[in-house]
């Protein structure tokens, strides 16, 4: 596999939930900005010729500073965020090249994502237009209304989607176009390509792809990461 793909790390936002008091792209993750995790996988994915990331390249700077120097190598821009994800996004995808064939997009906030599933999502991209990192639901979903519930949700078939996400450079680009016309607003990025009627491949993702969204997240994250190291002999 040689590269094609252009990926964006999103990496706006303020992080409120997590109440750090700064972007959470910059916090501390096992002696490391949360950001480095996946730029060093990005760094390592056969498939990326091109890095960008789209927030504060100020309030960044250590973080960028810190990943490795495959990464840096590949990290070709550092542009502002917009005010929501969406537009973060639409902001990362006009500063891609137009050589690049498929466009991964990827969560800041997700470190855990290894080089192998950022492959694996932009290549069944390339090959079928537009592809999800997601993993198959294990709770029992309620409807509730007024406290009360009023319908359990059948769990077949339901997934939980993450990031990486990837599609055709050109598709992601007019779906943007057409949301931003439209006023629609989404949580990810394929959502925009569905309402196109685009079909969109599923690639199963490991639980440990997590998003750290509370206080909690980061703690579970600490606590997996001295799990990991203690698991393979110490650290790496
Ligand atoms: N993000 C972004 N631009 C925004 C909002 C979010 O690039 N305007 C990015 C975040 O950096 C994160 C991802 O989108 O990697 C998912 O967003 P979320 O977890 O909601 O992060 P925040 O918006 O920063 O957190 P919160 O919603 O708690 O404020
Ligand atoms: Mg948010």
């Amino acid at each position: 596999m040689s590269a094609f793909a252009t990926a964006l790390v999103l990496a706006a936002g303020s992080g409120e939930r997590l109440g750090a008091g700064v972007p959470k792209a910059g916090v501390d993750l096992g002696g490391r900005a949360l950001l480095a995790w996946s730029l060093d996988a990005l760094g390592r994915a056969v498939c990326v010729d091109a890095i960008i990331v789209v927030g504060d390249e100020r309030a960044l700077a250590p973080a960028l500073a810190s990943a490795s120097r495959e990464a840096r190598a590949r990290l070709k821009a550092v542009v502002p965020g917009g005010a929501t994800r969406q537009e973060s996004c639409g902001l990362g995808l006009a500063a891609s090249a137009q050589a690049a064939r498929v466009v991964l997009v990827h969560d800041a906030a997700r470190p855990f994502a290894e080089p192998g599933l950022f492959d694996l999502v932009a290549q069944a991209a390339l090959e079928h237009g537009a592809a999800l990192a997601a993993e198959p639901l294990t709770d029992t979903l309620k409807r509730v209304e007024g406290g009360r519930v009023v319908a359990t949700i059948e769990r077949a078939g339901l997934w939980r989607a993450q990031t990486p996400q990837a599609a055709w450079r050109e598709w992601l680009i007019e779906a943007h176009a057409r949301a931003r016309a439209e006023g629609v607003t989404a949580t990810d990025d394929v959502a925009l390509l569905e309402r196109l009627g685009r079909a969109v491949q599923i690639v199963l993702a490991p639980t440990v792809n997590r998003k750290i969204t509370t206080p909690e997240d980061l703690a579970w994250a600490e606590a997996w990461l001295r799990a990991r190291s203690l698991g393979s002999g110490g650290a790496r």
